[in-house]
């Protein structure tokens, strides 16, 4: 049925979670601002600007553009120096072994990522080189819930919508992906919001999808 399969990166490939949420909230508590591992979740999918955004909530001052741009950096900053200490061991065997076999059914293999720095990630892992394609932060306008990063990827692999599988962990993902016209399968927290079309408890799962 599906030719290609697009990946999420974050809390898909690789768990990156615990570094955002130490970089946000090292933001937070530099602006006396309330932050905790449940705003972090609402983070999932959405882009660097709208998180802020997000992180703002709480926050009873205002800032201007450029000072938002200016924390948005900072966050970034502090985030890159913690991705530093991720390394192969932060890609699962179950993972590595799942997409190897997804390759030799032949299967085309893609990134779909609203990260700016799912190329640094990758490459932490050692899976720069890997994908036939990755579609992120960099090459797109709007992030998900819009379906843009999807359907360039999609357009990398050379593939209609209807062939791709999307795997996601993040509503805003499973969104994206049904905007697109794609078929999706949730993954951890994206299961919880019955959207998708399979649901799966664990990765390797994907092989019962794409025989
Ligand atoms: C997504 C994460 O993959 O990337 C979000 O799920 C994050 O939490 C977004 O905000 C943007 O990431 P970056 O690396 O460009 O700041
Ligand atoms: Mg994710």
């Amino acid at each position: 049925k599906y030719e290609a399969v697009i990946f999420d990166l974050d809390g898909v490939i690789c768990h990156t979670d615990k570094y955002h949420f130490a970089a946000w909230k090292c933001l937070a508590d530099k602006l006396g601002v309330y932050f905790d591992e449940q705003i972090n979740n609402r983070l999932r999918g959405v882009s660097r600007m709208e998180s802020l955004e997000i992180v703002l909530e709480n926050f009873s001052g205002k800032l201007t553009e450029q000072q938002k741009l200016q924390y948005s950096n900072q966050k970034n900053e502090i985030y890159c120096d913690l991705l530093k200490n991720m390394d192969s061991s932060d890609l699962s065997i179950e993972v590595k072994q799942t997409l190897d076999q997804l390759r030799r059914r032949g299967y085309l293999l893609a990134i779909g990522s609203s990260s700016k720095n799912a190329g640094f990630i990758l490459k932490q892992i050692g899976l720069e080189n890997y994908f036939d394609a990755i579609s992120d932060g960099n090459n797109i306008t709007k992030s998900k819930p819009d379906p843009e990063v999807f359907l360039m990827a999609a357009k990398f692999v050379n593939k209609a919508a209807e062939m791709c599988l999307v795997v996601e962990d993040a509503k805003a993902g499973i969104e994206a992906a049904r905007k697109g016209g794609m078929d999706c399968a949730a993954i951890g927290d994206a299961v919880n919001c019955n959207m998708a079309d399979y649901n799966l408890s664990k990765f390797s799962d994907i092989l019962g999808i794409c025989e």
